[in-house]
């Protein structure tokens, strides 16, 4: 970077660097209040946008990371350091950088001070007049702190603490911390990339490297081709970055025919209830068998009762989770559940059958309620009762990818306080400037819709009981929901 010349991020990187969504940037810029060239902004406009903003104490940064960790990995993680090698690669490039500035400064230096000794040579009036301007011009540069200064620096240390990687084609970008794998790193970013054992067997991660350098963290199996080693195929799942900016060329699944149909033992991991209707199911799968979903798909949930009573249940319901835990399976399950096929598995739940530690048969995943990632229309989420279970998956991957304008969750139930996750959806709301959450009874839902007067330039997502569902799809689309933008889920 040159002495005079701003630095330029994109929009991930400067939402990174505030703790803000990439939704609030984009807000500034439609505004007018946040210049932005191509999809990047400058250093110095997103210090003036934010002036007020202290990174150290700012409230909603420290929020946004806690909702975010938690709607990606769902268990505390710690910001651990990169390894002591991609720390010294990093600040090696940084000091080079560096070097190359300060010898660009240098040369215009001495081109200044040899002008400025050319003029002392020249007749008054009009060089001694330019002399004094110049003199003048430079002090006062030099007095002024540069604009963008601490958004400068907490760039350089970003670069330091995190590798920032682009995806090809998609031109998708995530952010690698600490020494956390290639993989890891995607899916909370809410990327879908190709993979299968998470382990360093399948070979089904492969991606290669345009540019930037990786270094294996995990063991692997695996054993790449002459032609692959010769066109820098690494594992996702088994290296982490090196240098603070990596291009991948990536294999990602773009649509639910992308994912394979999956077989997994999973272990129930926790049961609690979360209203007097309605249990979470928490199943975890084995470390190298992992179940790869899109968010807001379906999977069948089978348990051998036979160890009780002779015969097997089955089950489908939606996963209420992110795909970016993979290996941590959430599900709603309501003790009235309205489809026959899944209620002989709800019962066995509440009446005890199922207990911490059983197995749990896990296949799919099923459906095509998933997010249209690349849309960058307002999102409307109507949730009807235990239709929330796969509305919660969609909103915390839109979170991951951030690609959204916005995000309005409606959430209706028959019974007072039936939204058994309230406080979540509240602290949705409080962390992320373009998150509404309105919780409602079931009858005040068309009214509210009716009120909304963006639904028709919204992607819509309903989902709840058919008997319910239907007829809500039907009077959105005869208010103008274009019936592309329209996607329901019958439970
Ligand atoms: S997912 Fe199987 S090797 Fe990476």
């Amino acid at each position: 970077m040159l002495a005079g010349m701003s630095q330029w991020l994109t929009l991930s990187r400067a939402a990174h660097l505030l703790g803000v969504s990439r939704m609030a940037l984009q807000k500034r810029i439609r505004e007018g209040e946040l210049p932005s060239f191509d999809g990047m902004v400058t250093v110095d406009d997103v210090q003036r946008t934010w002036p007020e903003l202290d990174l150290e104490e700012s409230g909603s940064f420290e929020q946004t990371r806690a909702i975010r960790e938690d709607a990606f990995a769902r268990r505390l993680r710690e910001r651990v350091l990169p390894t002591q090698e991609a720390l010294a690669q990093r600040l090696f490039a940084q000091g080079q950088e560096l070097a190359e500035l300060q010898r660009t400064l240098t040369r215009y230096h001495q081109l200044f001070e040899s002008l400025r000794g050319r003029l002392d040579t020249l007749p008054a009036p009009t060089a001694a007049d330019l002399a004094r301007q110049l003199d003048e011009g430079l002090a006062q540069a030099l007095s002024v702190p540069a604009p963008g200064g601490d958004m400068a620096a907490l760039d350089a240390m970003l670069r330091v603490m995190s590798a920032h990687v682009t995806v090809k084609p998609s031109g998708r970008e995530f952010f690698v911390e600490g020494s956390e794998t290639l993989l890891k790193a995607a899916l909370r970013a809410g990327l879908a990339p190709n993979y299968g054992c998470g382990n360093g067997v399948c070979g089904l991660c492969k991606a290669r490297v345009v540019a930037g350098e990786t270094r294996d963290v995990a063991p692997s199996d695996y054993r790449f081709s002459e032609a692959e080693k010769a066109q820098h195929h690494v594992l996702m799942c088994s290296c982490t970055a090196l240098s603070s900016d990596l291009v991948l060329e990536v294999l990602e699944a773009g649509a639910p025919e992308d994912i394979p149909e999956q077989r997994i033992v999973a272990k129930v991991r926790r049961i609690d209830a979360l209203n007097a209707d309605v249990m979470r199911l928490h199943l975890q799968t084995p470390r190298s068998n992992r179940l790869r979903f899109l968010a807001g798909q379906r999977v069948t949930l089978g348990i051998r009762a036979g160890v009780r009573d002779g015969s097997d249940v089955h089950g489908e319901f939606p996963v209420a989770s992110c795909p970016c835990d993979d290996r941590n399976l959430i599900f709603h399950v309501s003790r009235t559940d309205p489809r026959a096929a899944s209620a002989d598995f709800s019962a066995c739940l509440f009446d005890g059958r199922i207990r911490l530690a059983d197995d749990v048969s896990v296949w799919g995943p099923w459906g095509t309620f998933v997010l249209e990632n690349t849309s960058p229309r307002p999102l409307v989420f109507i949730a009807v009762e235990q239709g929330f279970a796969p509305i919660n998956s969609l909103i915390e991957h839109a979170i991951a990818v951030d690609a959204a304008e916005s995000i309005t969750l409606y959430w209706a139930s028959a019974q007072p306080g039936g939204q058994y996750l309230p406080n979540q959806c509240r602290a949705w709301a409080a962390a992320l400037d373009e998150f509404s959450y309105l919780p409602l009874a079931v009858d005040e839902l068309a009214a509210a819709l009716d009120a909304n007067p963006a639904l028709a330039a919204s992607d819509v997502y309903l989902a709840g009981a058919a008997s319910q569902v239907d007829a809500l799809a039907a009077a959105l689309l005869a208010a103008g929901v274009p019936p592309r933008q329209l996607h329901v889920e019958p439970l």
